[in-house]
């Protein structure tokens, strides 16, 4: 480790603690392209990007953030290759396995968002059993989307809104922006105060579309498995610079 490393394990001195975002959403994207100039093959930029996102994990612990949501596969994403999303389905399996107990040590609250009953059943149990193990921990909020998409959300939202105006249990003007919420898959999670994306694509590509209403957006070229702390510091000094309106003058 060397001597800025060890200063990266505190908050840097020009972040204000109190103007630091309380939740932190990142598209990991450029997997495939750091690999691929490398001369390595597509896998091993998703085995890198996984280092990635624990080193950033830790670090919001470090350094005071209590919500961290990371996309990790899009229901797009199944367009790929076969070959990759298999792969990319057993890293999220074995990692999960790995790293459950250093979770529960660290006090780290794991949830996934997105159409789970669609993934392999071995990966749901290691999801259901890894949400309840951590489920009382409270230091960090770390959300995974996996085999999310916003537009889907927001249609099951609507189709289980429908049934229960069907049956009686709300009606069409009760409807507000709260119970709406209530019936997404980031139920219960404050919408991102700050959206990073990597590998300079300037797109949601279908993350949190509801929840973004008013996120501050941050995009880096860097590749995702290269995002380190330097990186972030950048973005959350950035993001303090900005003004959040939210419609006011
Ligand atoms: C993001 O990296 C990881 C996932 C979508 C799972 P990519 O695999 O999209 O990398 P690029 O965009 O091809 O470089
Ligand atoms: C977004 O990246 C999805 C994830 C990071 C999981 P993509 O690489 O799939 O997005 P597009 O295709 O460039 O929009
Ligand atoms: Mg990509």
């Amino acid at each position: 480790m060397t001597i800025q490393d060890t200063e990266l394990l505190y908050l840097p001195a020009d972040l204000k603690p109190e103007l630091l975002p309380h939740h932190v959403a990142v598209i990991m994207d450029g997997n495939g392209r750091w690999a691929k100039r490398q001369g390595l093959p597509r896998f091993m930029g998703h085995k890198r990007g996984v280092d990635a996102l624990k080193d950033l994990l830790r670090c919001c612990k470090d350094w005071g953030i209590k919500a961290l949501t990371a996309y990790a596969f899009s229901t797009e994403n199944w367009k790929r290759p076969q070959e990759e999303v298999d792969f990319l389905m057993s890293l999220f399996q074995g990692v999960l396995r790995q790293e459950l107990r250093e979770m529960v040590e660290e006090n780290v609250q794991i949830q996934f968002v997105g159409n789970l009953p669609a993934l392999p059943q071995t990966l749901q149990d290691e999801i259901s059993r890894s949400m309840e193990e951590t489920k009382d921990n409270r230091s960090i909020k770390f959300t995974v989307a996996t085999n999310y998409g916003g537009r889907q959300e927001i249609l099951q939202a609507c189709r289980a809104i429908a049934h229960k105006v069907e049956q009686g249990i709300l009606k069409p003007d009760d409807i507000c922006e709260e119970v709406f919420e209530s019936h997404l898959y980031t139920a219960g999670i404050s919408d991102p105060d700050l959206l990073i994306r990597t590998s300079g694509e300037m797109r949601l590509s279908n993350f949190l579309l509801w929840q973004m209403a008013y996120g501050e957006i941050y995009i880096t070229d860097t590749l995702w498995p290269d995002f380190d702390r330097n990186e972030f510091h950048r973005a959350l000094y950035a993001y303090q610079q900005r003004e959040r309106r939210f419609g006011k003058v």
